[in-house]
């Protein structure tokens, strides 16, 4: 059986024009600062799932933006089943079947699911009122040809960020998409949630549906695609059959280099303590995720990881150490000062950076300057102003130092922060903070969405700020890079801390069970108390 898929799928990617449903050649965008995408090639057919990959700001989502018809280009031309597009725009590509979910999703919170499936399509507009029972049919159909599992009553707040993706789907499905595009789907995912959405495109595929599918992580993309489109520095690079190549081959197109992930953890020489939790309890958004009275401490000098499946509590406490959450009982101190229940202000005087999981909503400030953002917490940072004035050209120096130490691309302090690609936002939140040089520092989700490169520039430089002493506390979603960086790991599951490892001593498969807890897991989590 697996043999027949094999052939079926080396015959859909075999060579037939009359298969092509896109094809954009010599396509050209430039933003102010950079050229974002120069002579882009991109090319797919129909029934294929394929990859479009490339480092940090390589140009992915602004191709797949002109292909949606959210930005025009320069210049370059785009068929569609061999039409020639003209006055190409967002309504004319959903006409042409073409669909995306964003980087960044876009739905309404305050709204119910169905409501946001069907806001704004065209058949609601041509009627002019909601046909909302007409509507749930659809959908309804869609959840079972897919086994997309929404519940379409939910108020969109309520839900999970995997079920909000599943509504992105459905909701570009509902205006009829037959090409598909994905922008970092998985970035937000666990494992699991990864392997149900790769279940749903395999059968969108099955059922004849084009899918483009953008992501870091190789792995992902050697099991997905049929197809794979590399771009370099805005560059078309080259597409090959998932069949013919390897990650190595991969990683060295994207970069031009051999890239070798390999984080090594440095020595810890624990000091003082610079957090200390006691008794926290944190109602949480959901009853999952309610911190439910846990107690730890982070020392200088060492690097604790909470290790976990997203939405067990990790965003709560990381914003409620961050005053940016109510605490109902218990204690959080920062170098000994009391900082529950204080303003986020008052937080940061008593010791603490913090990177946001959200980049969006807490990260940056999008309509300001990359030189705005990273000077914008340093008001009493003296070296930065003239008697009592900002210094534009200190801020500016300082910026640049920044923005060469972290790699941010384009170098380019002016840009807007809003302007930058995924993974370069990414790098300004973690610059901003740990420059900042506070005793301790919270980093929940680091290296969501950057390239390889990057990551073991951020993972070096968490290791730095352990090393020059101060106390960091790891919130990360990826097992990897607990296990890459952490002193100790605490297992954070359903508010409560089910276990703690230390790092140079992990029974892996243990620590898996407590995190989804498995049997074992429950078992081990009982007796730990
Ligand atoms: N709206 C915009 N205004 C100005 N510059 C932009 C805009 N959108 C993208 N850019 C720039 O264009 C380049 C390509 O960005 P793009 O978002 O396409 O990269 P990407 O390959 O998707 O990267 P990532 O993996 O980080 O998401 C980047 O240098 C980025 O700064
Ligand atoms: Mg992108």
């Amino acid at each position: 059986m697996e043999w027949l898929k094999v052939i079926a799928m080396e015959d859909r990617t075999a060579d037939r024009p009359e298969d092509t449903v896109v094809r954009m050649v010599g396509i050209n965008k430039s933003f102010p600062y950079v050229q974002a995408v120069t002579n882009g090639f991109f090319e797919l057919r129909k029934g294929e799932i394929h990859s479009l990959i490339g480092e940090n700001g390589a140009g992915k989502s602004t191709l797949m933006k002109i292909l949606y018809g959210l930005y025009q280009p320069d210049s370059g031309e785009i068929f569609i089943r061999g039409e020639k597009m003209d006055k190409y725009t967002t309504g004319r590509a959903i006409r042409q079947g073409v669909g995306m979910v964003h980087q960044e999703f876009m739905l309404v919170n305050e709204l119910t699911v169905a409501e946001n499936i069907i806001l704004g399509s065209e058949t609601t507009k041509a009627l002019g009122f909601l046909d909302l029972a007409k509507a749930r049919t659809m959908i309804r159909k869609y959840i079972d040809t897919y086994h997309l599992d929404v519940q379409p009553e939910k108020i969109v707040n309520n839900i999970a960020v995997g079920e909000m993706q599943r509504v992105e789907i459905i909701k570009a499905l509902y205006r009829g998409a037959e090409i598909l595009i994905l922008d970092e789907p998985t970035a937000v995912l666990t494992p699991q949630e990864t392997q149900n959405l790769f279940r749903v495109l395999r059968s969108m595929r099955e059922d004849g549906k084009t899918i483009v599918f953008i992501s870091h992580k190789l792995g992902e993309v050697m099991e997905i695609s049929d197809r794979i489109t590399v771009m370099r520095g805005g560059k078309y690079m080259t597409t090959v059959n998932k069949a013919d190549t390897s990650p190595a081959q991969l990683s060295r197109l994207m970069v031009g280099r051999d890239v070798m992930l390999d984080t090594r953890r440095v020595p810890a020489k624990p000091g003082e303590k610079v957090l200390e939790v006691k008794d926290l309890f944190v109602l949480g958004r959901r009853a999952l995720s309610t911190i439910k009275r846990i107690s730890f401490d982070v020392r200088a000098g060492e690097i604790l990881g909470i290790a976990g499946v997203e939405g067990n509590g990790q965003s709560e406490l990381a914003e409620a150490i961050a005053g940016l959450l109510e605490v109902q009982e218990g204690s959080i101190q920062i170098d000994g000062t009391e900082v529950a229940n204080q303003s986020p202000r008052a937080v940061r005087d008593a010791g603490l950076a913090h990177v946001p999981e959200d980049r969006n909503q807490r990260g940056l400030c999008k309509e300001f300057t990359v030189y705005e953002n990273l000077s914008a917490v340093r008001t009493d940072d003296r070296t930065l102003t003239k008697w009592y004035w900002r210094d534009e050209k200190k801020i500016a120096r300082y910026g640049d130092g920044v923005i060469a130490k972290y790699d941010i691309r384009p170098a380019e302090g002016k840009a807007l922060a809003g302007s930058f690609s995924g993974g370069n936002a990414q790098k300004i939140v973690v610059a901003r903070e740990v420059e900042m040089n506070k005793k301790l520092l919270v980093v929940a989700q680091p290296t969501r969405g950057v390239d390889v490169g990057a990551i073991e520039s951020i993972r070096g430089i968490l290791n730095d700020v352990k090393s020059s002493g101060h106390a960091v506390l790891l919130i990360s979603a990826d097992l990897d890079e607990i296990l890459a960086l952490s002193d100790r790991i605490c297992v954070l599951r359903e508010g409560r801390i089910s276990g703690e490892f230390d790092g140079n001593n992990v029974d892996i498969e243990k620590l898996g069970m407590l995190m989804t807890g498995g049997d074992e897991g429950a078992k081990a989590a009982e007796s730990a108390g």
